[in-house]
């Protein structure tokens, strides 16, 4: 009904502005008055987490690419060796596991047959799951050692989106506190950590704000059959959430790239006129691979592409190869996942309605897939 969508047309609309509150829902009560974290709720003993010698994270879907980001964080923030692995294909290789392996399951509906199978999987090898889920006593944080919860409020829409920002902000935190706990991080480094994430909500809130010419850029775009999708670093896994959105929302053929790989192949794909979303990394953190990426802009304008660009406010070497250029907040590198990719959503979104499409329940797809 209307009055449960809270005045929006869509589930998915509603979920897309409740996004700074799902970030900060997700970090409220597990950070101590000190500024260090407190994450207790994770009943894994101290000496195991000391202990652990690799991170494999499982998931599915978009759950999936917030695990890819998280791979940057916690092999950053604990130099521990972490692999990211689709749920679905992962017990089917006999992975290395054993007692001193953490595996992460990332899972909003926490119902997901492939996710579950995997960490059954995990657990009869020995290794120690802990559960990243949205939905209090699901199956898969049953069936886990421990479970961090997100605290993104039911989500209704089948394309994830509040929810995928709390995946990421929750690996974050795990990330975090096994630096914290095995004394890789120190306590100031984490304390500034803590307080930049602080600020992603208000950040989200800002790009939400400023998003009228990219629903607009949408409409105009209704009628297209591919749109690329160029990240890299942490922007690679953002690039690859933008292609599946459009995928899952727009039924348009999609795909993300790492932008240093389009040499390697996917520039035979460019052609006059075709769509290309490239989101660039903040020029001030590594800023080599800034500008790698804007040559890479400039190659792919040269040769046709409509380029839009989404980059950091004040990022201006950009501008003069941004057909449409879409400015979002600056952050440190790591952050940039959760404010990059809130315009993918409103971009695909707008793209659904554009083209007639039913936004909250897309043809053959379904909230939680519970067969494997
Ligand atoms: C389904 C949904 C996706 C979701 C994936 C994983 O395929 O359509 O939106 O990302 O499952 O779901 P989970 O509940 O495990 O995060």
């Amino acid at each position: 009904s209307a009055a449960e969508k809270g005045g929006y047309d869509y589930f998915m609309l509603k979920e897309i502005a409740e996004q700074p509150k799902a970030v900060s829902d997700t970090l409220l009560g597990r950070i101590d008055a000190s500024g260090s974290l407190s994450l207790d709720e994770i009943r894994i003993p101290a000496h195991v987490l000391r202990e652990a010698d690799k991170i494999v994270v499982v998931a599915c879907g978009t759950a999936f690419h917030a695990g890819l980001i998280a791979k940057y964080a916690i092999e950053h923030w604990t130099r521990i060796p972490c692999e990211v692995e689709l749920a679905s294909e992962f017990r089917y290789r006999d992975p290395i596991l054993d007692q001193r392996t953490l595996v992460v399951a990332i899972s909003q509906s926490g119902e997901t047959m492939d996710t579950l199978m995997a960490l059954r999987h995990a657990r009869e090898q020995g290794a120690r799951v802990l559960a990243i889920c949205n939905t209090n006593g699901s199956t898969i944080p049953r069936e886990s050692d421990a479970v961090l919860y997100t605290h993104a409020g039911p989500e209704v829409a089948v394309a994830s989106t509040k929810a995928f920002l709390t995946q990421v902000v929750a690996c974050y935190l795990v990330a975090l506190y096994l630096g914290q706990v095995r004394g890789t991080q120190w306590g100031d480094e984490i304390r500034a950590v803590i307080r930049d994430l602080a600020q992603i909500s208000g950040a989200v809130e800002r790009v939400l704000e400023t998003m009228e010419p990219v629903r607009e850029l949408a409409r105009s775009l209704a009628h297209k059959n591919t749109v690329l999708f160029l990240g890299r670093h942490v922007g690679h896994p953002v690039a690859l959430e933008g292609a599946l959105k459009l995928k899952e929302l727009a039924y348009m053929h999609a795909e993300g790239f790492a932008a240093g790989e389009l040499k390697h192949g996917p520039i035979a794909l460019i052609e006059e006129d075709l769509p290309v979303v490239v989101v660039v990394p903040s020029p001030r953190g590594r800023s080599v691979l800034h500008d790698k990426i804007v040559s890479n802009i400039q190659e792919i304008r040269a040769r046709g592409a409509r380029t839009i660009v989404i980059a950091e406010e004040g990022d201006e070497a950009v501008v003069p190869y941004a057909d449409h250029l879409v400015r979002i907040p600056a952050t440190p590198t790591l952050l940039q996942p959760m404010v990059a990719t809130v315009p993918l959503q409103v971009f695909a979104c707008e793209l659904a309605t554009a083209r007639g499409n039913e936004v909250d329940q897309p043809r053959n797809l379904a909230k939680s897939v519970t067969v494997e």
